[in-house]
């Protein structure tokens, strides 16, 4: 191999292992790897939101824009906003938002905790059971009386889902849909 080669090979594999360790690093301080949602359950996803919805919708953890970017084209009367931390698949989403831009899709690379909820119409995630507990209480304090929570996997601990579709897979992964009751009415 030429030395020109040698140096391009190496640079691959320096780039490839800093991807790799920046995974690990953002899996370690956000507590979820960045696993897309697989064909399937992303059409459980969003055959669970009319495709009238309109107002914001939120996707908390967005990974590569797997769910992101067919949401922005299944709902094109919403603004949809991705939020992710992970540097490198966030980097991915930008080059697919250049490439194959969605007008209605806004991508954010913040921590969604930080995130105000308030003007949500519709949040989307698929996280852990850890996130979900955190999230509950702002759910429950933030986000307006009939919007809409669509988990993948990981259910809402304390709330009874509008709605439960389990998935005829390996795994019989569920997917659950919750609605914010009234402010007065416990959950
Ligand atoms: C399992 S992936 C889901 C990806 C995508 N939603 C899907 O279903 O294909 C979860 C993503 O949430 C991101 N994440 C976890 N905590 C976060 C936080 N506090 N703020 C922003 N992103 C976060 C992780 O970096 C990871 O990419």
């Amino acid at each position: 191999m030429s030395t020109t080669g040698t140096l391009l090979f190496l640079l691959l594999w320096a780039v490839l292992l800093v991807g790799a360790l920046s995974i690990v690093v953002s899996t370690l301080r956000t507590g979820a790897p960045p696993m897309p949602s697989p064909p399937r359950v992303r059409r459980a996803l969003l055959a669970m939101l009319p495709r009238d919805t309109a107002g914001t919708v939120l996707e908390l953890g967005a990974g590569w824009g797997d769910v992101a970017f067919p949401l922005a084209d299944h709902l094109p009367q919403a603004r949809v906003v991705a939020y992710e931390l992970s540097w490198l698949p966030f980097l991915f989403m930008r080059l697919r938002q250049r490439f194959f831009p969605r007008a209605n899709l806004t991508l954010r690379r913040e921590d969604f905790f930080r995130a105000s909820l308030q003007d949500a119409g519709c949040v989307i995630c698929y996280l852990s059971r850890g996130h979900m507990a955190r999230l509950a209480p702002r759910f429950e304090a933030d986000l307006p009386e009939g919007a809409h929570i669509v988990s993948h996997t990981f259910a809402l601990r304390g709330w009874t889902p509008a709605r439960t579709v389990r998935l005829d897979d390996l795994y019989r992964t569920p997917v659950y849909l919750y609605v914010v009751p009234p402010r007065e009415q416990a959950r």
